[in-house]
């Protein structure tokens, strides 16, 4: 039984999720040969240590026997127990968490990451730290980070990998702005209301500006454009803002939500605009030949895989040398804790395996030598 040794950053709708998942299916994970350990849980402000294994009182042991730490106190632990196998998994949803990756990768931690942040830094501070990853062994696994539980990352590497041109990948990236935009489009309802509606179901984020800003597309479309070996930046991602100057960022959330209904006449001419078999998409495309990263509000026709979204949906369009005018097109659920979770298991998995075939490489060259 090959253990992993889980520190889990980040217990909200994720990470708590994660630890249900790994309790619910322990046994399964053992068939396979492969022991989830979860020794070390923190949020932002306590960290807990568990003895024995984590169970399901994990959450109540957190708030009773966890304390202020800091990451030197989790690092000492870790060493002090010997435990091998590391990994720690940034499920928080930290701007600055990511500013403990080199340490942790130093002290020999793997990484697995549903938080994209480390991914859209800079191009340099991306580099570097994939320099100190091949430096130290360690693995950086982030498959949740576009489309979250879909298989979206390991796609686009394994056609890459495989030596296949990708020309073009499309996407519909966001789940709240796919439900804005399918209900928009299809329902008799203004632009604020089925922002209200949207909000209301918890699509949104508490601040809709910050979805209707198109950033968080953008940070997405960066990851999968530098998994395809293009050098850019966010400031070089072309996003189109869907709110006005006079609503934006500066203002507050207050005035946003009173004055929500200015937006209302350009939806709505826009919607007019539509012809019988259009329907209005927020999409993010790629284009490897111009080596452009658009964000932006297109009108599709109902028939497409886009058109035909319902609900919430994600959709991913791969274009490539060998598939032609008919891309690969990878689509569901792009949101949501369980199959979040579900894929940082995924990602967790696949390292116990790897970490598995390192092994018996090197028992096969240690054999060899001798
Ligand atoms: N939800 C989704 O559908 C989805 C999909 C793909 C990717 N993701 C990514 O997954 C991550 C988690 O999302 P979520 O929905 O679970 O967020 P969440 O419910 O807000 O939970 C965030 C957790 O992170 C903890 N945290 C914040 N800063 C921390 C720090 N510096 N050190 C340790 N813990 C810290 C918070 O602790 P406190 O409670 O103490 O603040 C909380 O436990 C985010 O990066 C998100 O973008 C989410």
């Amino acid at each position: 039984m090959r253990p992993l040794n889980i520190v889990l950053f980040g217990v909200g709708n994720v990470g708590s999720t994660l630890i249900r998942q790994i309790l619910a299916d322990k046994q399964h994970f053992h068939e396979a040969g492969i022991d989830l350990k979860i020794p070390v849980i923190a949020n932002s402000r306590l960290a807990f240590f568990e003895k024995e294994n984590l169970h399901s009182s994990w959450e109540t042991d957190l708030g009773s026997f966890g304390f202020p730490y800091e990451l030197e106190d989790i690092l000492k632990y870790v060493k002090d127990k010997d435990y091998k196998n590391l990994v720690a998994v940034d499920a928080t949803a930290s701007n600055n968490f990511v500013d403990n990756y080199q340490r942790l990768v130093e002290a020999g931690f793997h990484i697995v990451a549903a938080n994209k942040v480390a991914n859209s830094l800079p191009f340099e501070v991306y580099k570097n730290f994939r320099e100190t990853l091949k430096e130290h062994k360690k693995q950086f696994l982030y498959e949740t980070n576009v489309g979250a539980g879909l298989p979206i990352i390991q796609t686009l590497q394994g056609l890459h990998q495989a030596g296949e041109k990708i020309t073009r990948v499309r996407g519909v990236f966001s789940g709240s702005l796919s439900y804005i935009f399918n209900t928009f489009s299809e329902e008799d309802k203004t632009f604020a209301e089925v922002l209200d509606e949207a909000q209301l179901k918890g699509f949104t984020e508490p601040d809709p500006r910050v979805d209707l800003s198109g950033k968080d597309v953008g940070r997405k479309l960066l990851i999968l454009a530098r998994e395809l070996n293009l050098r850019k930046d966010l400031s070089e991602v072309q996003i189109q803002d869907l709110v006005p100057a006079h609503l934006n960022g500066t203002t507050s959330l207050a005035h946003f939500r009173k004055n929500q209904e200015h937006l209302n006449p350009d939806f709505q001419e826009l919607k007019k605009s539509l012809k019988e078999d259009e329907v209005l998409r927020h999409v993010g495309e790629l284009d490897l030949v111009k080596q452009e990263l658009q964000v932006k509000l297109v009108k599709e026709k109902k028939a497409s895989a886009f058109g035909n979204l319902k609900h919430a949906d994600a959709s991913f369009e791969i274009y490539t040398e060998s598939y032609g005018e008919q891309p690969i097109v990878i689509q569901g659920a792009g949101a949501g804790a369980a199959v979040t979770a579900r894929g940082v298991l995924s990602d967790l998995i696949k390292l116990a395996q790897n970490l598995k075939n390192e092994d018996s490489t090197q028992k096969t060259e240690q054999r060899l030598s001798l």
